[in-house]
């Protein structure tokens, strides 16, 4: 037996027995006579000492050659500590060791493996498994399996069966692009990794399945941020015979659920609110409303003058920032620096104080007067010692840019605390949406998505307005969850792929097995699915989910402990009939 305890488990009444622990060293105190070793597994640290009066010499002589993370099992007895931790839970006692094994020794790791790190983030990935020793990511990816487990028993409870799916398929157009798979059996061919399985699970509920639920992986070949992962984990789910407020209500269930489970909180019903309320108020169809700072729009009140700036502007609007009255002259220019930086792209900002006795003063006093800047507060809902930002220009830039400014200052003034919940369901989201690049209309979820009833006709005279049966759980400012209503008839079915610009011929190629599963007796259906890992960092109170996977990729894609991406040998290529190589191998 290597332990008879683990290294969180000793207290106090423990006095005088004797134990067998085992575990890595964290931490050496050698004062030659005397030495004390902290002791570290998953559950916690224990004290050893060894003291040379008492402790045998032959084990005195080896606890004198231990080293850091060397791994070592240990006999001996408990004993009081005489100047006690209560910062630790095994902080009364100590082990008095009598015999010590030494079962594999370390080379010195890299960086200090304790709660607080000397460590980068770079060395850190090199050496995961030794980041993996420490506290906060070890508790993160316990957290992360309480989650995981808690979604499991919830759905399952509620008679959802999970399902596995194929990893390797064809590709499904979800927006991003897709990773590929070359076919050895079958030259020039390729499977793609899922972006998610949806058509899978849609053909589950022609199945008559009724229920699926799967914690799966999708793999999605887009730009990386601290919210995306090139493979993340989704909580997918589909249900038959169900309209869009069967959904929403069976999932706020689950959501409530993990609120209170996991995190003690109760909340009441989730509010919700329809896209385009949500882009008017905050800018944004994902809005953090923990706190307000919404958008007050200022047209009316702003283009009555000579400020061109503003009269040629498609939409003046502002917020007011609770307390900004405060802001320095250089604090209020470092945040029209920010609102300038190319990732934000604003021209400029203006601003206007609201002081404790009432009055106002802007950077645009030139063409306003005091009963202008007593609207603009009332818009804004700007009280005295608040500031009011404005931005004006292109309507869908300017919201974006606003939106980020009321996020950033959000942080700034701690107003995003991360241990206060605030899910919100933003529905009614348009059907379509217009890319610029490619100069036409896109599913904006995906094109399996249903239009609104009795929408299908505006497609052809004014498409951009067309709203779908679609919707997103937002929770704190993070879309942790987006589903639809499906097109369960084939007909519809047809006719969305020929608005989406795909040949009869290129949408039976693609998706012919679904339009023949709709001919069959397909369903009413519709589903959600859930990113785990943005889920379970917001509800660990955090938002890079980097700290919630075990072997998470940098933002350039790679994976820097395993290296990987890499080439592949030449014999490889050619089993698999490519061609082209990189010549780094
Ligand atoms: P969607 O594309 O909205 O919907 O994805 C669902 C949820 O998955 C999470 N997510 C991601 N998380 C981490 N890294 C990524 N790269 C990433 N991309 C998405 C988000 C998102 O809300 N098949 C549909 C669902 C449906 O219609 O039922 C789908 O995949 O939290």
């Amino acid at each position: 037996m290597y332990r008879t305890h683990t290294n969180g488990q000793l207290r106090i009444e423990a006095v005088s027995n004797t134990v067998t622990l085992a575990g890595w060293v964290q931490k050496i105190r050698d004062k030659g006579f005397m030495i004390w070793v902290d002791l570290r597994d998953r559950y916690g640290i224990t004290q050893l000492i060894f003291d040379e009066e008492r402790t045998p010499k032959a084990v005195m002589e080896t606890a004198s050659k231990l080293g850091r993370e060397f791994v070592i099992q240990v006999t001996g007895k408990v004993i009081e500590r005489e100047s006690k931790n209560p910062n630790m839970p095994t902080g009364d006692i100590e082990i008095l060791v009598s015999e010590l094994t030494l079962l594999n020794p370390s080379l010195t790791p890299p960086f200090t493996i304790e709660e607080e790190t000397d460590g980068g983030e770079d060395l850190r990935m090199k050496f995961r498994y030794l980041d993996i020793r420490r506290k906060p990511v070890r508790e993160n990816l316990i957290f992360r399996h309480k989650v995981t487990m808690a979604v499991r028993n919830y759905l399952s409870a509620q008679n959802f069966v999970e399902v596995e799916t194929p990893y390797l398929i064809k590709s499904t157009p979800e927006g991003a692009r897709d990773f590929v798979v070359p076919s050895r059996m079958n030259p020039g061919q390729f499977y793609a990794l899922p972006q998610s399985p949806q058509t899978f699970k849609q053909l589950l509920m022609v199945g008559g399945l009724d229920k699926y639920f799967q914690i799966v992986k999708c793999f999605r070949d887009e730009d990386l941020r601290a919210d995306r992962q090139p493979e993340f984990t989704q909580i997918d789910c589909e249900m038959a015979f169900v309209e869009q407020e069967d959904i929403l209500n069976t999932f706020e269930g689950l959501t409530r659920h993990l609120l209170k489970e996991i995190n003690g909180v109760t909340v009441e019903k989730f509010p919700r609110m329809t896209f385009d309320e949500a882009m008017k108020r905050f800018g944004n169809d994902k809005p953090d409303i923990r706190f307000g700072m919404e958008f007050g729009e200022l047209n009316h009140v702003t283009q009555h003058k000579d400020f061109n700036v503003f009269n040629q502007a498609e939409l003046v609007v502002g917020i007011a920032v609770p307390g900004g009255n405060s802001f320095t002259r250089k604090e209020i220019d470092q945040l029209i620096d920010w609102v300038k930086r190319p990732q934000i792209g604003a021209m400029g900002m203006v601003y206007c104080r609201f002081a404790e006795d009432g009055t106002f003063k802007s950077s645009v006093d030139k063409f306003y007067d005091e009963a202008d800047f007593a609207e603009w507060a009332k818009i804004t809902g700007a009280q005295p010692g608040d500031l009011i930002c404005v931005l004006s220009g292109n309507t869908s830039k300017v919201r974006a840019q606003l939106s980020a400014l009321r996020m950033e200052l959000a942080t700034r003034l701690g107003l995003r605390k991360p241990n206060e919940f605030a899910p919100l369901w933003v529905v009614d989201f348009p059907l379509l949406e217009w890319d610029e690049e490619t100069q036409r209309y896109h599913a904006m979820h995906h094109p399996f998505t249903s239009p609104k009833p009795g929408q299908l006709k505006l497609l052809e005279t004014d498409p951009g307005n067309v709203k779908a049966n679609a919707y997103d759980l937002v929770l704190n400012g993070n879309e942790i969850g987006g589903g639809s209503i499906r097109i369960h008839d084939k007909k519809v079915q047809a006719k969305m792929f020929d608005y989406l610009g795909f040949s009869p011929e290129e949408a039976k190629a693609q998706f012919g097995f679904l339009m023949d599963a709709f001919q069959y007796g397909a369903p009413p259906h519709g589903g959600i699915a859930f990113g785990l890992d943005r889920l379970v960092a917001i509800l660990g109170g955090q938002e890079t989910i980097r700290d919630f996977i075990a072997f998470p990729k940098n933002n350039s894609g790679r994976d820097v402990m395993i290296d990987a991406p890499a080439a592949i040998h030449q014999e490889q290529l050619d089993e698999l009939n490519l061609k082209t190589t990189h010549s780094e191998n």
